[in-house]
């Protein structure tokens, strides 16, 4: 018989119980794995938690202002924001092959989580605590797949936001680790976080950075977010929040076709809508979207975003296709 809140009681007794008085950082992505594992650990040590959000500006349209905002109001978590938008930008210039660019954005992700490690270790030192503890947002499912060693093979290479090298030297705090996704989910109701948060798909970490087909630059980033942000919208207008299990939108930067506007011709980009249906994204199919609805978000798209001149639809099941395009 499951309950959030006996399940909450439950983990910050045993936070309390582990990190004592030891201070303790997290590494938040704007998910919500991440933003539940830390409320739970605030609700258990409140100040002695720390947390970090990068912004490496590959984020979606208001994720920034959310955590800092909502999500920081709801809790009253201390967070540290560090901006490295230019870094990631400058890290990623001519670079359009997708393994290169995910090792790329992790890569550079570490190195910014660790130098803010370091600055808040110096500043905690300087007070005489010193932060031993990690929060992870593991679930069960997670700790499953790692130990299981069935041998899948290596499609991509996954990184995770708040994923850390081993050579760190901080305990791992995992509220988490025995729970399923939904159950995550009522615990952050229960929580009192944002819907947003709470209620948000499963996002990537190396963010719009793999939904660009080809190169990174701002101005393709700038549109990418907005075509994404329609598609969110009207999404969530249809109530079909709970129907799909994500909805990548993807950039074709290379790719250019003729349309026409008012009497003069267009020369734009496709963006590529990919409403997925899935339990546990390992295999997933295209979901059947009303037509209708596909209909408004094209309109919305190629009225209101500049540079794209067509919205096409991408009908393949995973396999064989996988769910994100890089
Ligand atoms: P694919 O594209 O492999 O995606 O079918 C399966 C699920 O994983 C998400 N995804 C990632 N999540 N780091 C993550 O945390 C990553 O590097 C990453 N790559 C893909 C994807 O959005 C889908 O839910």
């Amino acid at each position: 018989d499951w309950n959030s809140e006996s399940v909450i009681e439950t983990q910050v007794a045993a936070i309390r119980a582990q990190v004592g008085r030891g201070r303790v950082i997290c590494g938040l992505s704007g998910g919500v794995d991440s933003a539940v594992a830390a409320a739970i650990v605030h609700k258990a040590v409140g100040d002695q938690l720390v947390c970090v959000f990068v912004d490496h500006g590959l984020l979606r349209q208001d994720e920034r202002r959310q955590v800092e905002e909502d999500y920081v109001k709801a809790t009253g978590i201390r967070l540290v924001t560090v901006d490295v938008r230019e870094q990631f930008l400058n890290a990623l210039a001519g670079v359009s092959d997708p393994e290169t660019k995910r090792k790329i954005i992790g890569r550079e992700f570490i190195r910014t989580f660790e130098q803010a490690e370091r600055d808040l270790m110096a500043e905690a030192a300087a007070d005489g605590e010193p932060i031993k503890f990690l929060v992870q947002g593991t679930l069960y499912p997670d700790v499953v797949e790692s130990g299981g060693g069935t041998g899948t093979a290596n499609i991509k290479s996954h990184h995770n936001v708040g994923g850390l090298p081993e050579d760190l030297q901080f305990e791992l705090v995992e509220p988490l680790r025995a729970l399923f996704k939904d159950e995550v989910r009522a615990i952050g109701r229960e929580l009192g976080l944002p819907h947003e948060i709470v209620g948000r798909q499963p996002f990537p970490g190396p963010g719009l950075g793999i939904r660009i087909v080809g190169e990174i630059t701002q101005e393709r980033l700038d549109l990418l977010r907005e075509a994404d942000a329609i598609v969110r919208h009207e999404l969530t207008a249809a109530g079909l929040d709970d129907e799909i299990w994500q909805c990548p939108v993807v950039l074709l930067a290379d790719v250019r076709s003729v349309g026409v506007m008012g009497d003069g011709r267009t020369y734009g980009h496709p963006i590529v809508l990919r409403p997925v249906s899935s339990e546990d994204a390992m295999t997933a199919d295209w979901t059947r979207l009303p037509y209708d609805l596909l209909a408004k978000i094209s309109n919305r798209i190629t009225n209101e975003v500049a540079g794209v001149n067509r919205v096409v639809l991408d009908v393949t099941s995973k396999p064989p296709g996988t769910i994100e395009w890089e």
